[in-house]
């Protein structure tokens, strides 16, 4: 165990529009980190292209690599092993991170380590606290995914809950789109929720059966939509400013009041943030209020590490290594990939 505790981990993200690489030495030191995102790319489309996102990471995929490892002084005599994101996410985009990965392990006879992109996102949280204990409860809210997830220990863990329909950044990013603000949709409806009234339009909170821990957002995007096109029909001006801030109050107070739910039917001593909406500051602020009410140690990731990157896939790795969890030469992108 205690060589495995010198261990340097290369971690490498590729699902979505991110290429990025990172060095992580012995679980807790990280060397490098180096994230090159296409969000100009694709914000002139209003979300992500696939087909571009795909080419763009076999164009940067070398250069972030290398310049990762030469920042954390590092040759591949050095590493230990290598991780990489190989699901869910964009088929294209995955296999151009899980190919250079195999390739280089291979080549460097070091294993090769699997890592699931949401398992990566909720390992986030590792990198700034190691101390974290167990049992643990995680909320994880991104683009694509909104999970209540209870971890027992390391690499053990139930899902209690998740998105029957949109997820939550998948709302913030659809209402901000309709409302002609920017992409992605949540930190410009965050900026515009700043100067607006969070009560100016009541928008339905979906709570779904009584103690359910699942998630529904289609209905809330619904009812933003159908606000601004009846207004629309009737020659209205709504202002921006008051529908992104009752949306986000609607938005938020299911993610709080699910999470104090999860937390009641199953006590824990951590609770967890993860994921791209993680980065909401109201959503942080609302849940530090009632976990430390609940005297729970609330941690979340600092916003560099919320949103996708390699450090939380070579931490996740990292995990994975020490439990001997190394992945096949077969492995290939598995894009409906769940926890
Ligand atoms: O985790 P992530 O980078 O990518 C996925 O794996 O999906 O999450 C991206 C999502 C987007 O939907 C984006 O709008 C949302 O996270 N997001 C936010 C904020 N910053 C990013 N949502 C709400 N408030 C924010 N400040
Ligand atoms: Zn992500």
């Amino acid at each position: 165990m205690d060589n495995l505790k010198e261990s340097i981990i290369l971690g490498i993200e590729t699902s979505c529009d991110e290429t990025s690489a990172a060095v992580l030495a012995n679980g807790r030191e990280l060397r490098s980190h180096i994230i090159s995102s296409q969000v100009g790319t694709h914000q002139k489309y209003g979300g992500v292209v696939p087909e571009i996102a795909s080419r763009e990471h076999c164009l940067h995929i070398r250069e972030v690599i290398q310049q990762a490892m030469q920042e954390a002084g590092v040759d591949f005599a050095d590493i230990s092993a290598i991780a990489v994101t190989y699901g869910p996410g964009l088929v294209g985009s995955l296999l151009v991170g899980v190919a250079a990965a195999k390739a280089m392990a291979y080549a460097a006879r070091v294993p090769l380590i699997a890592v699931n992109h949401l398992e990566g996102h909720i390992y986030a949280n590792f990198l700034e606290h190691q101390d974290l204990e167990f049992p643990l409860l995680a909320l994880l809210a991104s683009g694509g995914h909104t999970h209540l997830i209870l971890f027992r220990g390391h690499l053990d863990y139930e899902v209690l809950g998740r998105t029957r329909d949109d997820a939550a950044g998948e709302a913030f990013d659809k209402v901000a789109r309709t409302l002609g603000l920017g992409y992605p949709g949540g930190p410009y409806i965050q900026k515009a929720a700043a100067s607006g009234n969070p009560k100016a339009f009541d928008f339905p909170r979906a709570w779904l059966e009584a103690g359910s821990l699942d998630f529904s957002f289609s209905g809330l995007k619904s009812a933003v939509l159908n606000t601004l096109n009846t207004a629309k029909m009737k020659g209205e001006v709504l202002n921006t400013s008051d529908l992104a801030a009752s949306f986000q109050l609607a938005a938020v107070d299911v993610l709080v009041q699910k999470s104090l739910r999860a937390l009641e039917l199953y006590p824990a001593k951590t609770f967890a943030l993860a994921g791209g909406v993680a980065a909401n500051a109201m959503l942080r602020e609302l849940l530090k209020k009632e976990m430390a009410m609940q005297n729970v140690r609330f941690v979340y990731p600092s916003p560099t590490l919320c949103t996708d990157n390699g450090a939380m896939i070579a931490i996740a790795g990292y995990y994975r290594f020490i439990a001997g969890k190394h992945a096949s030469w077969k492995l290939n992108a598995v894009p409906g990939l769940n926890l």
